[in-house]
């Protein structure tokens, strides 16, 4: 078992905190950290998991952050990010600018990453000498499913490497400050195309140079898998940064000054850091299949029901730890709905897994749900967000209350 709490720890907080509730351990979230302190700089895709709190401790650790939305620029600055900086604390990366949201870079002066050449009008009307990046869909991807590739021509993301010579035209036209070429090809992808990417990057840093503008700084994206099934392998992340460094230097060679290697990672930072917890409230068979149904659903954690993804898990008793998986069990949540199952591949097929004999008032540890579980969460059939604590230095320490049902109701009957 591969997470960083004890049985008896996670007993105790559900026992204080009730469940559904997201556990997180600092200690590992530093640990990824440093295992890419050779990139200049470090830019957490913040999407993967925004509690204030956890920006606050990237922060700490010298991490920068990226935003997708003018909520998560709100929560860059709650967490005492600052407007401005160099390299920027904030760059807000998107597709599309909204009125609101070009508002607040406006007001804020945040570095916007465009995808989309429309974006460099709209910030350009506005806010004559804003730092821009490009983001480029370098023409391929890929992902851990078709879902997250961000590459090619069936994704919405980036400027088409094609349209590089135009969006550089609207950069000078909009008399916009160019900082750097940016690309992220999908998440959890494949190192197989690590070169591939590299080499797109340099042949754009070629054709920007040529078309005459100059650049600070060029980001390799995110994207970085974690190892979800035991002996998947880990990413070597010291030959990944090779690999980077040595676009970097030819890039160098191109623009005749030195260029800031910017990484992006949102996963990678803070998924293995995570656990979500559940209660066991019925166990039941139908026909060949033993359903283990618990008070936590996708409404909590999207990503089986989404992208039909793996995450360990495992049964324990008070009193007794861990059980020993010896019953193939499928396990499901509280949603009116059938695709509310943990153990699913892709298309929603149900995928029995050994596990502990559950009885109720067992708990469920999900693992690895530090990423796109807490930020993905949503009040479908009417259920409040649940808590988030952090764990630091053998300390837990509440993040998130738990929303409530009278919050939700709130929005309706106010009015
Ligand atoms: N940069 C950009 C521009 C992105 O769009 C993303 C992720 C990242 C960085 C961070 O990617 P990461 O290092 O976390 O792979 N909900 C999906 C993942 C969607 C990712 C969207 N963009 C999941 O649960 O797997």
């Amino acid at each position: 078992m591969t997470i960083p709490f004890s049985p008896e720890l996670l007993q105790d907080l559900a026992d204080q905190h009730g469940t559904p509730l997201w556990v997180y351990d600092a200690a590992t979230i530093r640990n990824r950290i440093a295992q890419l302190q050779s990139f200049d700089t470090v830019r957490f895709a913040q999407k993967a998991c925004s509690n204030i709190h956890i920006l606050r401790l990237m922060r700490e650790q010298g991490v920068k952050v990226d935003a997708v939305s003018r909520g998560e620029i709100l929560r860059a600055l709650a967490a005492g990010y600052q407007a401005g900086g160099e390299p920027s604390d904030i760059v807000f990366t998107a597709d599309v600018l909204d009125t609101d949201t070009l508002a607040t870079v406006v007001e804020h002066r945040i570095p916007v990453n465009a995808g989309s050449i429309d974006m460099l009008h709209q910030l350009g009307m506005t806010s004559p000498g804003h730092a821009v990046w490009l983001r480029i869909n370098p023409g391929f991807g890929h992902g851990h499913s078709n879902k997250t590739n961000t590459g090619g021509e069936h994704s919405k993301h980036g400027i088409w490497h094609t349209e590089l010579a135009a969006a550089l035209q609207a950069v000078s036209a909009n008399k916009l400050k160019l900082v750097g070429l940016h690309m992220h090809i999908g998440s959890g992808v494949d190192y197989g195309h690590l070169e591939q990417v590299c080499g797109a990057m340099v042949d754009l840093v070629r054709a920007t140079h040529a078309a005459g503008h100059d650049l600070q700084a060029i980001s390799a994206g995110g994207g970085l898998s974690i190892p979800y099934r035991e002996g998947e392998a880990r990413i070597d992340t010291a030959h990944y940064f090779g690999l980077w460094d040595a676009a970097r230097k030819q890039a160098e060679g191109i623009v005749g000054h030195g260029l800031h290697l910017e990484l992006e990672p949102g996963r990678f930072l803070v998924a293995e850091a995570g656990v979500l917890l559940g209660r066991v409230r019925a166990v039941k068979n139908a026909g060949h299949n033993h359903f283990v149904l618990v008070d936590t659903g996708f409404n909590e954690l999207m990503r089986p029901a989404m992208y039909g993804s793996w995450h360990g898990m495992h049964v324990q008793r008070r009193g007794q730890g861990v059980l020993p998986a010896t019953r193939d069990s499928v396990v499901a949540g509280p949603l009116c709905e059938s695709g509310d199952v943990f153990t699913q591949g892709d298309g929603g097929v149900v995928l029995p897994r050994p596990l502990g004999d559950a009885q109720v008032g067992d708990l469920l540890v999900i693992h690895n749900t530090g990423a796109y579980g807490a930020s993905m969460s949503s009040n479908y059939n009417s259920r409040p967000l649940a808590a988030e604590v952090l764990v630091d230095n053998g300390q837990a320490r509440l993040i998130r209350r738990r929303q409530t049902v009278e919050e939700l109701l709130r929005l309706e009957l106010e009015l």
